[in-house]
């Protein structure tokens, strides 16, 4: 179906294709979520996860489909970036797709409707139809973003079933500077005290660190009591690419991506020795791709590009090939499989 509809939607300007995307999304019928096979049955932070396959942040940035997404067959949404204040963004055009490479670049600038439209758009959401994590980030214009980041806590903790911290965008200028040593710890801190108890925190990182970066962040994240860490955001770099598109500035994603995110999640991995739960994402587009990151130490995975060359109904077909590679592999659930590749 979606290959037949795939031309259709590429005639049209991509941030309009998502705006039409999300009207049709919105119009859907109510439907429960599939069930899953028992194999993908996962649990971090004390919260259960009837499937690792989660949306990516980005997509649902004012929490408007995740009804529908988790209707679709996601394990688990990632609302947002949400910031305190409503925020137009970037100047257009913002949004490409690099068809040839199945990638994107975005430099959208955390456009998005502000707390206030999430808190109404999550206000009346049943929370036995799924996870809905929300993902928080500053106003570009804030003279204080880690009281940005705080504020966020207070306010979305209440509707949300997990919270994610973001410091990895690289359109909104100087965020990824929370990233550094002093500074992340005084931004852990403070969303450390706004917190409340039974919502778990997570923390977005860049692709784009350097070798003594990942265990100062893993320290970082577990002395700030940070439950699990997302690799990655999109990346500045620009690996090999054949678009015409390629030298648009903005954050990379899609398939170019995946080795990088990969090679990163190794990097924790290997300096967190699985203290700290990770979650995958990053150029995830087949049930293989999901796969490597959960050997590579991934307790769960998260997408998005992949969604815009391969349709909606991707995540499914990504749970039940995990089902069906749990069973090849003789192991019985996903956090079996978890961190156990042989490099
Ligand atoms: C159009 C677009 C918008 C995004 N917006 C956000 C965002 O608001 N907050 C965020 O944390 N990540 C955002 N992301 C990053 C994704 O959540 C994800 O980390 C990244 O795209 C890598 O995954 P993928 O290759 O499966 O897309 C965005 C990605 C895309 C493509």
């Amino acid at each position: 179906m979606y290959r037949l509809l795939r031309p259709l939607i590429f005639r049209l300007e991509p941030e309009r294709a998502h705006r039409v995307t999300i009207a049709a999304l919105k119009l859907m019928p109510r439907r429960r979520p599939p069930s899953f096979d028992g194999s993908l049955t996962t649990s971090i932070a004390g919260l259960g996860f009837p499937s690792p396959v989660g949306l990516a942040a980005g997509f649902d940035k004012d929490g408007e489909v995740h009804g529908p997404m988790l209707g679709l067959g996601f394990g688990f949404v990632e609302v947002g970036t949400v910031t305190p204040q409503p925020q137009t963004g970037n100047p257009k055009p913002r949004l490409f797709r690099l068809v040839e490479d199945e990638a994107v670049i975005n430099r959208l600038g955390f456009n998005n409707r502000g707390q206030a439209a999430a808190v109404a758009g999550l206000a009346d959401r049943d929370r036995s139809r799924g996870v809905i994590g929300i993902n928080i980030g500053a106003n570009k214009d804030s003279a204080d973003r880690i009281a940005d980041y705080a504020a966020g806590v207070r306010a979305m903790a209440p509707l949300a079933d997990y919270l994610t911290i973001n410091i990895s965008s690289p359109n909104t200028p100087g965020l990824r500077d929370l990233q550094a040593g002093g500074e992340l710890v005084e931004l852990l801190a403070a969303v450390g005290e706004a917190r409340i108890d039974g919502v778990p925190i997570f923390l977005k990182v860049a692709p784009d660190l350097n070798s003594g970066d990942h265990a100062r962040i893993i320290r970082a994240a577990i002395d700030g009591g940070i439950d699990a860490l997302i690799v990655a955001n999109t990346t500045l770099s620009r690996p090999p690419l054949k678009s015409r598109h390629a030298k648009e500035a903005g954050g990379l994603s899609g398939a170019p991506l995946k080795l990088l995110a990969l090679d990163q999640l190794r990097r924790f991995r290997a300096v967190s020795g699985g203290k700290l739960p990770l979650i995958a994402t990053g150029g995830i587009a087949s049930a293989e791709d999901a796969w490597a990151r959960i050997i590579a130490g991934a307790s769960l995975v998260q997408l998005y590009s992949a969604l815009v060359y391969h349709g909606p109904g991707l995540a499914r077909r990504i749970s039940e090939g995990l089902a069906a590679i749990l069973k090849r592999e003789g192991i019985a659930s996903i956090a079996d499989a978890v961190g156990t590749e042989r490099l």
